[in-house]
């Protein structure tokens, strides 16, 4: 093992253990409005990939688009070998993947980034916070964090874990809420806000945020955010002023997912005060959220 192996910001700790897959798709079904989910088979992914990590996808066979699309992991079963992904259907790949059918094939590598870690201690409370599509990565950790299923076949890895996990997840509108069934049978206690107030409570998903940090201000806490920018850099205002540790996963557009093309980088805090460029897909996608300069 080299010196580079051995960082744990070098490419080779993540893109290494990804492989390239021509997977069959096994369903492609409506969640919500524009929102599906992807399931395809790929027992190797399926064995490795841990929450918050996420696969690139390409449509079989077609150069247009010619970039694949970072998918977060929303679950996976390793025994029977298949991965789901959630999409919302709004540009050019994913309105083509909509058209999917069972027994399609789409090209896919991963599992790739760092994801969610925990840090040995069980928490008193998780908090999820997810605006719109943002809140794909967040069932597979909360089964995890609750314990009822694990991921990945590192024994050295140190998933989140947690007594409760509260979901805040923010909609436009209700018809767009997706995957409140899963979070139900996961156990989680789900807030849900909406812009129009036609289902949770009407104003931001940060609203709520605040509500459930002051609920449990005297336990161990860590909040968890995944979504539109301004949304992730307000809930790490609230998060740094309450003094509770907030990740963000970011979803800078992709386009090798392997640390090679730059194209992903975010802005990230130097110890000298300053900020320097870090490549969301092998660096990241999650983040200390007091780290990022937004
Ligand atoms: C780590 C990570 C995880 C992610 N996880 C998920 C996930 O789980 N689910 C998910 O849905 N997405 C996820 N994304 C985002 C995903 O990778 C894609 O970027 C997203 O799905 C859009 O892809 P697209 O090809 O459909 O849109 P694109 O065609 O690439 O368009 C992207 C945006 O630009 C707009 N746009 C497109 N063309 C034009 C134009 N000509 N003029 C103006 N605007 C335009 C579109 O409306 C859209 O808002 C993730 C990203 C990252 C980095
Ligand atoms: S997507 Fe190519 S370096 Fe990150």
């Amino acid at each position: 093992m080299d010196a580079l192996d051995q960082t744990p910001l070098h490419a080779k700790h993540y893109a290494d253990d990804a492989e390239f897959v021509c997977a069959s798709i096994l369903e492609n079904v409506r969640l919500a409005r524009s929102t599906y989910r992807l399931r395809f088979g790929a027992p190797g992914i399926a064995r490795r990939v841990t929450p918050g990590q996420f696969v690139m996808v390409r449509l079989a066979g077609l150069d247009d688009p010619l970039l694949g699309r970072a998918l977060a992991l929303y679950d996976c079963d390793p025994a029977a070998g298949w991965v789901d992904v959630v999409y919302l259907a709004h540009g050019k790949f994913t309105t083509a993947l909509a058209t999917r059918q069972p027994g399609d094939r789409v090209e896919v590598w991963g599992p790739l980034g760092n994801g969610f870690k925990g840090d040995g201690e069980r928490l008193d409370r998780l908090i999820a916070v997810a605006g719109g599509i943002g809140y794909t990565p967040f069932l597979a950790v909360a089964r995890e964090a609750l314990g009822a299923a694990s991921y990945g076949e590192s024994p050295a890895r140190s998933p989140l874990s947690a007594e409760e996990v509260t979901f805040c997840y923010g909609v436009r509108t209700a018809d767009l809420l997706a995957g409140e069934a899963d979070f139900g049978a996961a156990g989680v206690d789900l807030r849900v806000a909406s812009d129009d107030g036609s289902v949770g409570h009407q104003g931001l998903v940060t609203e709520v945020l605040r509500q459930a940090l002051e609920e449990t201000a005297s336990g161990s806490r860590r909040v968890l955010v995944c979504g539109p920018e301004p949304m992730m850099q307000a809930a790490a205002e609230i998060c740094a002023a309450a003094g509770v540790r907030c990740d963000a996963s970011l979803e800078t557009p992709m386009a090798c997912g392997l640390g090679v093309c730059f194209s992903c980088v975010a802005r990230v805090k130097q110890p000298d005060g300053g900020w320097d460029y870090k490549r969301t897909c092998v660096e990241g996608p999650v983040f200390d959220a007091s780290q990022i300069a937004w």
